[in-house]
């Protein structure tokens, strides 16, 4: 895949002038250098790293797994097929929490080791030491709140988060500490629609929804699970755009099929 070096970057300028116009932000994850470029060919806005990975690629239940080494292959493979969306990287879990020098350190490993934009981490009050931190060096964070599955043995649960008026409350503090803090946007996940609304409303900052209804700044979706590759996955929010699996499976059988019939190959497909 060619690099066209005069396409305009996204950059977080660009999403921040999004959201003052009423613009939406679409967001996907990709884990690799083919689909990353037909994601951002196709006209995305920015392309997640995400920790999901660890799930989609590395069938692995919890996104706790993946290490930083793992993440930084996954990154430089999607920035060398994207040419003019914002790359974000997920910082992995063990490679930030509670330690705000080692979050800048395994920031630094990812900039310079893969060439991505920005990163992402979990968490609010708790991580606004590390968003500083590493916010000073200059490197774009995105925050995010709501379901943050890297704690999932903490919660027990993949439900709905902050349907409580005590939780709802923490989130709302929380998105304006992460904006305070320096966040460029913050990633909203699965919470209620007009709690995700209010928090919005109430930043200057986008916020992206992953179950959290119409009304935050913009949209992510795990691109195995809205390409129907992975179709397990089935929760309310997730819209399926294909069923990549069943088109897969069919051709495979095809191909076994012509393969064992001797229809495979034929004159015009050999030396
Ligand atoms: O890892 C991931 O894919 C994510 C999205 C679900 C937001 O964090």
């Amino acid at each position: 895949m060619s690099i066209n070096k005069d396409v305009r970057r996204v950059t977080t300028n660009t999403l921040q002038k999004m959201k003052e116009k009423g613009e939406k932000i679409a967001m996907l994850t990709a884990y690799d250098y083919s689909f990353s470029g037909i994601i951002d060919a196709a006209g995305i806005d920015v392309i997640l790293v995400g920790d999901s990975a660890s799930n989609v690629m590395a069938g692995h239940e919890t996104t706790l797994p993946i290490t930083l080494d793992q993440m930084i292959y996954h990154a430089a493979s999607v920035v060398r097929g994207a040419s003019r969306c914002l790359v974000v990287v997920d910082l992995p879990f063990g490679a930030y929490q509670g330690n705000s020098k080692e979050a800048l350190i395994s920031t630094i490993r990812i900039m310079k080791e893969t060439g991505a934009h920005a990163v992402k981490l979990e968490g609010g009050e708790e991580a606004l030491e590390s968003v500083r931190r590493i916010t000073s060096a200059g490197v774009p964070v995105m925050g995010h709140l709501g379901l943050t599955p890297q704690s999932i043995y903490k919660f027990g649960t993949y439900t709905v988060r902050a349907k409580e008026k005590a939780e709802a409350e923490k989130l709302q503090r929380d998105a304006r500490l992460l904006e305070e803090a320096g966040c460029f946007a913050i990633v909203l996940e699965k919470i209620p629609a007009e709690l995700a609304g209010e928090v919005s409303k109430s930043l200057h900052i986008p916020t992206i929804g992953i179950g959290a209804g119409a009304f935050c700044d913009g949209q992510v979706l795990v691109m195995h699970d809205m390409l129907g590759i992975n179709t397990e996955f089935k929760p309310r929010f997730l819209r399926q755009y294909l069923n990549v699996n069943e088109l897969a499976s069919q051709a495979v059988r095809q191909y076994i099929s012509d393969v064992k019939t001797g229809a495979f190959p034929d004159a015009t497909e050999q030396y």
